[in-house]
């Protein structure tokens, strides 16, 4: 990939609500136990937000987090890219409302659409923005609040998904450092297995739409499973041969945290042992655009990432879509 200027993280950042959701709380709510979300998927416990709270909430404390980290002001940012499926409202966007809540007043703001895969889409957009010498710093934030679109009476998709999110600001570092490679896909005709069909132009709010459940996560799991397990190896591997790397040159994988056994059917496609790659998903679930940020700035507190490091990011997600990088640290 000939960027021009080598562009990579010059801080990172996460926020999570308090609350805790643990799978035995939800024994109480729906017909589950513990040992069966713990062996089909590996989460334990999940991050729900209060009433109040919205995605630009939790994007807000992340960015300060990523802000601070990267010794930069919010006013040092050219424009802000919050990829979320759980936008404050539909608009303004909430990279807007981010925008006024940090006072950053020179930035442009979007919101960048491409659920679970959202954040790569965003960090392909903000480099590619950067080495054309059209912007400096860019901030990037998965943000989600899915337990609001999340239906607690069905089993198949309650136990997965949490609340939070991970920022990122980007700028130009030292050459041989950054952004090696961007993989980006999608496949529409996928759509219908993984959606949430109300409130748009297509099915708007009415008392019908309420009643048929429209305003939550519709989702085909064994469906979504297979696909998952197909394209996350796949397009890592893609991701990883782009960069001029082979699979032993790997130091960290961080991938979408949705299925523990979905992450480790992409660890067998790139003969990486367990401990060569970041899983919280135990204590956060499924936060869709927010799960690879989040745990890339856990990596970073942990200390698990060293100058020099290749780090593969690989997501998944509605659309359908995926997404993978290699980014030298
Ligand atoms: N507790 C107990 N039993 C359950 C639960 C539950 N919470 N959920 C489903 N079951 C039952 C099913 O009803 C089914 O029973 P049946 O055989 O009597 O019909 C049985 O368990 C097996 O169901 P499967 O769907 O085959 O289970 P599977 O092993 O596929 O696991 C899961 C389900 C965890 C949802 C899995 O398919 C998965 O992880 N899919 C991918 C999800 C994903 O990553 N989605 C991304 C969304 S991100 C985004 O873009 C918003």
């Amino acid at each position: 990939m000939n960027l021009g200027m080598s562009v990579g993280v010059l801080g990172t950042g996460k926020y999570v609500p308090e609350r805790v959701l643990t799978n035995f709380d939800l024994e109480q709510m729906v017909e589950t136990s513990d040992e069966w979300i713990v062996t089909r998927t590996g989460i334990r416990e999940r991050r729900i937000c209060s009433p109040e709270e919205a995605a630009s909430d939790l994007a807000y404390h992340a960015s300060l987090q990523a802000l601070e980290r990267a010794g930069l002001t919010a006013e040092d940012i050219d424009l802000i890219i919050v990829a979320t499926i759980t936008p404050d409202s539909a608009f303004p966007s909430t990279a807007c409302v981010l925008q006024d809540r940090l006072g950053a007043k020179k930035a442009a703001a979007f919101d960048l659409s491409a659920a679970c895969s959202g954040f790569i889409y965003a960090l392909a957009a903000a480099t590619s923005m950067i080495a054309s010498g059209m912007y400096r710093h860019v901030l990037v934030v998965g943000a989600e609040c899915l337990s609001k679109i999340t239906d607690y009476t069905d089993r198949n998709t309650c136990i997965l998904f949490g609340d939070g999110a991970g920022a990122v600001v980007l700028g130009q570092v030292p050459e041989g450092r950054g952004f090696r490679s961007f993989v980006l896909g999608a496949d529409g005709s996928g759509g219908n297995l993984l959606n949430l069909a109300g409130g748009g132009s297509r099915c708007p709010a009415s008392e019908q739409s309420l009643k048929e459940k429209k305003h939550y996560i519709y989702m085909a799991g064994s469906e979504v499973f297979k696909f998952a397990v197909r394209i996350m190896g796949s397009a890592a591997l893609e991701a990883v041969e782009k960069a001029g790397l082979a699979k032993d040159d790997i130091d960290l994988l961080v991938p979408h945290q949705a299925n523990i056994r979905i992450i480790q059917s992409a660890l067998e496609k790139l003969n990486l042992p367990e401990e060569k790659c970041m899983i919280n998903l135990d204590k956060y679930g499924n936060v869709s655009a927010a799960s690879i940020p989040i745990a890339l700035a856990e990596a970073v507190e942990e200390g698990r990432i060293r100058e020099g490091d290749r780090i593969v990011l690989v997501g998944f997600g509605g659309g359908l879509t995926w997404g993978a990088s290699v980014l030298v640290w």
